[in-house]
């Protein structure tokens, strides 16, 4: 590998080292509970030494009323990306719950076994131990996101998992967010999370926690049910014309903040990744996506591709053929990522109707 590319996948796997603080698991996981009666836990990203995983599930063992509980350790082969991992072979434990009685898990009552590999989620070994599973609670390396969610999808399993919310985007991810197999969980308080870790705090922002570092964008997602994707986004703008800018290339209106969503708009709307912390099925329906640079995908394509009227300025800016784009002040502008929505429970008197097609394409058909 040369020199740069070397250094570069070294950096971006060992941002992957950081560690969830006990508070933050008891937080997200205390709207979960019932879904754990009789079910065997996996943490498949977690040296049980510090994983606050492994602490949690071992220490609410029988008040969760567990069947099982597996932790798996990872060790990199790569000596300078090795952190807090430092035992010789990976291992993984299992966890059957107190035998003697003191509501605490003791070493002897946990049962150390040595892995053959690495430890890697996707190795056979592992693979093994998820088939076991019936729920995978974790923070997985962000680096291999879309990896281990195709796992756990590949094998049919439910979880309670941490990413960061740029996932949604994801070719990968996006698609199962649409189709209702993968939601967003309570998250964490102010959209950002302090994690432990050895790396510097470079965030900006002010609550700077010594040994911790601040990630903002984090969330928690989820193939579980809970309560909140059930809640109604409460609304409470009017929709006006003169309110809402249009996109040039697809019949929608762009929204740049969540609550300015119009409570009587039924057409197409483009809001941003945000939004998906406060989607609810039953309320909206997602139709697709636009990355800026990407273009729209996932079911719906632009009406107008190349729009003449604009094409010297799109070829200005670099717009990629595709992109969502609109006119703000007489200039080209992609909206950096938008979902598109519309809305599902409509109350025929109340709505307006989105204005007709410049050129008469229907909006939303695939084309
Ligand atoms: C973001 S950290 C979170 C650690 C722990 N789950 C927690 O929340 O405290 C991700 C962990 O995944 C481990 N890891 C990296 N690549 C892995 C792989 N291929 N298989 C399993 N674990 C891996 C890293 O060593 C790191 O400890």
């Amino acid at each position: 590998m040369a020199g740069n590319k070397k250094l570069h996948a070294a950096n971006k796997a060992k941002k992957d080292e950081f560690y969830t603080q006990l508070p933050d698991i008891e937080n997200e996981l205390k709207h979960y509970k019932q879904h754990f009666k009789d079910k065997v836990v996996l943490c498949n990203c977690d040296d049980p030494r510090i994983s606050n995983f492994f602490h949690y599930f071992s220490h609410n063992f029988e008040a969760l009323g567990l069947k099982k509980l597996i932790t798996t350790c990872y060790k990199s082969q790569e000596r300078d990306l090795f952190s807090s991992n430092d035992s010789e072979r990976a291992i993984w434990l299992e966890y059957n719950g107190d035998r003697n009685g003191n509501r605490v898990p003791d070493p002897e009552e946990i049962g150390i076994h040595y892995f053959n590999g690495d430890g890697d989620f996707r190795s056979p070994e592992c693979i093994e131990l998820l088939k076991q599973a019936d729920i995978v609670v974790t923070n997985p390396p962000f680096s291999l996101f879309r990896e281990y969610v195709a796992q756990l999808m590949k094998y049919d399993k439910k979880f309670v998992i941490i990413g960061h919310q740029n996932a949604i985007g994801y070719h990968e991810i996006f698609p199962l967010i649409r189709d209702n197999k993968l939601w967003l969980g309570y998250g964490f308080k102010g959209g950002a999370g302090h994690f432990i870790s050895k790396y510097e705090d470079t965030a900006t922002a002010g609550d700077h926690r010594e040994g911790m570092i601040r990630v903002s964008g984090v969330n928690w997602f989820t193939n579980l049910e809970i309560q909140k994707r059930h809640e109604d986004l409460i609304l409470y703008k009017a929709y006006s014309p003169d309110d809402y800018r249009r996109y040039e290339n697809f019949n929608a209106i762009n929204i740049d903040k969540t609550s300015d969503i119009p409570i009587n708009y039924d057409g197409v709307m483009g809001v941003p990744i945000t939004f998906m912390d406060k989607y609810n099925p039953e309320q909206f329906e997602i139709i697709g996506l636009g990355i800026a640079s990407l273009g729209l995908e996932c079911g719906v394509q632009p009406y107008k591709p190349e729009h003449k009227k604009y094409r010297k300025e799109i070829q200005k800016r670099g717009v990629v053929d595709g992109d969502l784009y609109m006119m703000v002040d007489g200039v080209v502008t992609v909206p950096y990522s938008r979902i598109l929505i519309r809305r599902r429970q409509q109350n025929a008197n109340e709505l307006q109707t989105p204005m007709a097609a410049e050129d008469g394409a229907e909006y939303g058909k695939n084309k």
